[in-house]
């Protein structure tokens, strides 16, 4: 694929190709991550997290999220860009979620959104679709609802729960979202909605049932060293890389080892 659309990633799932998917919130790093190869860039609003500090994904606001997404857009070939639609931006009414979404598509020129939730926000997903514009579901641990569910854990290990995620899931397809995000739930139950439904389900601690992965890059890079739930593989120890490297650059300083004669005018 040149480029990656919607239709690119249903065919993927068809052809039985995993989707590859990673976060991105600025410039540089979009960069990296697209010419890698990657199918899916997702501006999360993880960024509340780990861009911005805050506890959870609720502060992050619309600019905000436009801020990044337009950062990002300018950085990609290849990739499909898909910017999540913050807490408060999209929950009051579905004419709300509609002006949200085409702010983001407008101000920051990103490909589709991702909202948390099922049947609650049916007629925001059906208004926004109807806009013409691409949405991608996400179901399990909404990290969004924090404060109903009271932790992190794993979701949906109860049947009333998973079954309500599965009717969800297949509501979702129905109304025309192109994929789905399926969070920190069980892998059987995440293989089963992956079967029962012909758009992708993309996992993040979900197993290896489903059509595609997504990870936060600053936790996939090692960038910190706090965060280590069982589903996330670290590829680098750069938080490690990082502070070596910096700490070199503050002894040479110090010890008036650079610059040196070469590295001066
Ligand atoms: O905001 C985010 O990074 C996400 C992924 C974890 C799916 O929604
Ligand atoms: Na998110």
């Amino acid at each position: 694929y040149k480029k990656i659309t919607t239709k690119s990633l249903v065919e993927m799932k068809a052809n039985g190709e995993k989707i590859s998917m990673l976060t991105a919130y600025d410039f540089t790093m979009a960069k990296i991550v697209d010419t890698a190869g990657v199918d899916v860039i997702l501006v999360g609003d993880s960024a509340s997290n780990v861009m911005a500090g805050h506890e959870t994904t609720l502060p992050i606001t619309l600019d905000q999220m436009i801020y990044h997404a337009s950062s990002v857009i300018r950085a990609v070939d290849r990739a499909l860009v898909v910017v999540d639609l913050p807490f408060g931006s999209y929950q009051s009414d579905p004419k709300e979620a509609l002006r949200s979404s085409i702010r983001i598509m407008k101000e920051s020129g990103g490909h589709a959104v991702k909202l948390e939730g099922g049947r609650e926000i049916k007629e925001s997903i059906k208004k926004i679709l109807n806009a013409g514009i691409p949405v991608m579901g996400h179901l399990g641990l909404t990290p969004q609802s924090i404060y109903k569910f009271g932790t992190y854990s794993v979701r949906a290990k109860e049947d009333a729960e998973a079954e309500k995620l599965v009717e969800d899931a297949i509501l979702l397809e129905k109304l025309g979202c192109f994929a789905i995000v399926l969070e920190k739930i069980p892998a059987h139950l995440a293989e089963k909605v992956a079967r029962s439904i012909s758009i992708p389900v993309i996992g993040i601690g979900a197993g290896g049932g489903v059509d595609g992965q997504v990870l936060v890059i600053h936790d996939m890079l090692g960038m910190n060293n706090e965060f280590s739930p069982r589903f996330l593989r670290r590829y680098l120890n750069l938080y490690e890389q990082m502070t070596g490297a910096i700490s070199k650059y503050v002894s040479d300083v110090k010890g008036k080892d650079f610059p040196n004669d070469k590295e001066q005018y």
